[in-house]
């Protein structure tokens, strides 16, 4: 029988402050970023990882049924285990009110940031895998590139300060439970993180790398750069489409899809007439920019005279590739009586797929006796493909 055994990690992230520096109307936690909320990435990282976990997500009171919203559909098949719970006035607040919805048999707490919707997953991991080692809090960190002043309350400066000493903060931290659960409970002052009350406890912090994606979204320009970020990580996709005809020629071999097709009529044409290479060429060249087959293998070259399919096909992922493009994918459907696809069918699309280095997949249908596919005069083929830069 399978049991649901309820998770020994927990992992709180407070989403429950008003965001007053970055100026909008609605909590910070629940602005879009790209189209997406910051509490709804930081939630997908969060399922992202490979232990299983239960996530306690601290809203504002106003946004308690939008958080339990974005919960349902980020979270599929895992949803039940996560939990909304109301914040407190401070942050400190609302970390002990997700703590507190924890189930009591956690043995490893990790609390984060909403606001820290870029961090990526393997901070978690190794964050994680370190609290998994000992008794000790853990947390990621950067390192400070500046050099850091020390000033007083006229503006001037009064000294400087090691930076290789001192270094930045970031979240998700990690704490044994019971051991956080206490340092929550015997907390006389407000702290601005977790590892800086789990320390005035008297207990261990130890630090990780952290990732320069990991920084708290607080101002207008934070959010701007956050989208920028994504924006130029985001691969720069391209479709294209190629059509090829040739009419059949009894006189001639039949090559078709990169493969000789033995007893069946070939296919006129300057080369060896494969509508299938052809057309897959065109689609490149068109999701390229790079203009289509007929401009870059001319007629009067020598070298494309009687040339196989796939001979313009390496040459076409040549030129494609030269141009910092990568195939994602390309599709090909073949209009034609004849040869019968389906037998060589998987034959074509494994050929194809070695020569591209990327999925090709090939269709193949009759025109029902319309037109000149129908009359039996001739083979079309028409491709698309997706690059991406
Ligand atoms: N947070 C919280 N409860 C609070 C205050 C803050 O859950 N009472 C959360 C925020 O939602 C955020 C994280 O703690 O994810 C870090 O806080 P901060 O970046 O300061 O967010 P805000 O307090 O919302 O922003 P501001 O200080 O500009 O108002
Ligand atoms: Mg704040």
């Amino acid at each position: 029988m399978v049991t649901d055994v309820v998770p020994s990690l927990g992992i709180v992230i407070v989403a429950a402050g008003s965001g007053t520096r970055l100026g909008h109307p609605e909590p910070k936690a629940f602005v879009s970023l790209a189209g997406r909320s910051l509490l709804e990435r930081s939630l997908a990282t969060v399922l992202s990882l490979a232990e299983p976990a239960t996530v306690v997500v601290v809203a504002p009171a106003s946004h308690r049924q939008q958080a339990r919203d974005i919960a349902q559909r980020i979270g599929g098949a895992v949803r039940d285990h996560i939990l909304v719970v109301e914040g407190g006035a401070t942050r400190q607040a609302s970390v002990a009110r997700g703590i507190a919805a924890l189930p009591a048999d956690c043995d490893a707490v990790l609390v984060h940031d909403a606001a820290r919707a870029l961090q990526p997953v393997a901070v978690f991991e190794r964050v994680l895998a370190r609290v998994r080692t000992g008794q000790e809090g853990v947390v990621p960190v950067m390192p400070i590139v500046d050099t850091v002043a020390r000033r007083d309350d006229e503006g001037r400066v009064i000294g400087h300060v090691e930076r290789a000493e001192l270094a930045t903060v970031q979240t998700p931290q990690g704490f044994p439970a019971a051991a956080f659960r206490a340092a929550h409970d015997a907390a006389t002052a407000e702290h601005t993180d977790d590892q800086s009350l789990f320390a005035a406890g008297g207990r261990t912090v130890v630090i990780v790398d952290g990732d320069a994606h990991g920084f708290k979204i607080t101002t207008p320009w934070d959010l701007r750069r956050a989208e920028l970020l994504l924006e130029s990580e985001r691969p720069r996709l391209r479709t294209g489409i190629g059509i090829d005809v040739h009419a059949y020629d009894e006189a001639a071999p039949m090559w078709l899809g990169g493969l000789y097709w033995p007893d069946e009529p070939g296919l006129a044409g300057h080369s060896d007439g494969d509508a299938i290479s052809h057309a897959v060429c065109d689609a490149l060249l068109s999701a390229a920019g790079l203009g289509d087959i007929g401009s870059r293998f001319g007629v009067d070259d020598p070298r494309f005279a009687d040339a196989r399919g796939a001979v313009f096909l390496s040459a076409t992922v040549e030129l494609v590739r030269t141009a910092g493009f990568e195939i994602v994918n390309v599709a090909v459907q073949v209009v034609a009586r004849r040869p019968r696809f389906s037998p060589r069918r998987h034959e074509v699309e494994a050929l194809l797929t070695g020569l591209l280095g990327a999925p090709v997949s090939v269709a193949a249908t009759t025109s029902d006796g319309l037109g000149f596919t129908g009359r039996g005069e001739g083979v079309t083929a028409v491709a698309t493909a997706l690059l991406s830069a």
